[in-house]
């Protein structure tokens, strides 16, 4: 752990983080075996640099792009009874904190003991921490730099190293923005059971949850026309370019999304516009023209089918907020 940033006295002594972030080497094992599919697939969790950090905040603000502002706007009208429900005093752990925006709609209503965001942008999470902590000058924030994807390894149940004194705060978690639809079905299962143990019993969750509505709706939100949604998708290959030594020609492959119905969910993709060989990692990687790298899903939910999911990983469903026109969902669930 270490306790950051002496060009900033305002947040002196408050600011703690922990970097947990995955090595160069998972992410070059993850991207070839990825590139080795018959369905050639890259993870979202890689979109994360800090150039495509910025590049979803920009997203967050397209007119196409209604799941951040209509959440916020959630979170603003019941943000009190949301806080209510969560309790006060809590150790708070917030998923995919991001620019940590949205956890200020609740922040002055919980006055948390800790608030600990998780993210695997380590730049863009520091940044976000110490303008938080500014403007929260009360607030105690251990910020853990991680993939909580992959284990939800958290700075807290180590007896032996003692990293914080968070012992006797209930805990919760927020996990907004519906980046739970990122995983498949199954995994979102095994992944709420995952924050879960980690809760504990009776420990609470509110997970923003992106709703089903009609496609052409959903089809703009990650098409839009600017091009913002389409440069996020390519800065994953400039990232592999400079991270892994590959060669990918960002002009060789188009952004492509849509609405998969039977399934569900958005897919993002890269195309390739032409049959080409690209170098990642000291291996060769063949594309045909048309061919597809699978860069994202996003599934989408109805209220009941994200209530069964939520069960089948131990919680039981307390509360539901929706903006009037159902476009999106904030869910307080409670650990059995
Ligand atoms: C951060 C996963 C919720 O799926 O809408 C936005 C990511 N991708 N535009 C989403 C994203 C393209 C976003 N999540």
């Amino acid at each position: 752990m270490s306790t950051l940033r002496p060009d900033r006295p305002d947040t002196a002594g408050r600011v703690h983080f922990h970097d947990l972030h995955p090595t160069p080497a998972d992410m070059r094992a993850e991207v070839l075996a990825g590139l080795a599919l018959p369905q050639k697939r890259l993870s979202p969790k890689y979109f994360y640099d800090d150039a495509g950090s910025r590049l979803f905040d920009a997203i967050c603000e397209l007119p196409e792009y209604y799941p951040t502002r209509t959440e916020i706007g959630i979170l603003r009208r019941h943000g009190a009874a949301m806080a209510a429900r969560l309790g006060r005093d809590v150790l708070l752990i917030e998923l995919g904190s991001g620019s940590s925006l949205k956890i200020r709609t609740l922040l002055a209503a919980l006055e948390p003991a800790i608030y600990m965001p998780v993210d695997i942008s380590r730049e863009h999470l520091l940044r976000s921490v110490h303008d938080l902590a500014a403007a929260f000058p009360e607030l105690v924030i251990h910020a853990v730099c991680a993939d909580y994807s992959s284990a939800l390894v958290l700075p807290l149940d180590d007896p032996v190293s003692r990293p914080l004194d968070h012992w006797g705060h209930q805990r919760a978690a927020f996990f907004p923005g519906s980046s739970i639809g990122n995983f498949e079905p199954p995994d979102a299962a095994r992944f709420l059971q995952r924050v879960g143990q980690v809760l504990g019993a009776g420990g609470r969750l509110l997970i923003g949850v992106d709703l089903v509505k009609d496609t052409r709706r959903l089809e703009a939100a990650y098409n839009d026309a600017e091009g913002v949604t389409a440069a996020f998708n390519l800065n994953l290959l400039a990232r592999i370019n400079r991270e892994l030594d590959a060669d990918f020609d960002l002009d060789a492959f188009r952004h492509d999304a849509f609405f998969n119905v039977e399934q569900g969910r958005i897919e993002m993709h890269l195309v390739s516009i032409r049959p080409q060989q690209v170098q990642v990692a000291g291996r060769s990687c063949d594309l045909i023209e048309g061919e597809t790298i699978h860069t994202e899903s996003s599934y989408k939910y109805r209220v009941d089918g994200f209530h069964a999911l939520a069960a089948a990983a131990g919680f039981s469903a307390e509360q539901v907020w929706t903006d009037p026109d159902e476009l999106f969902s904030l869910h307080c669930l409670v650990r059995d």
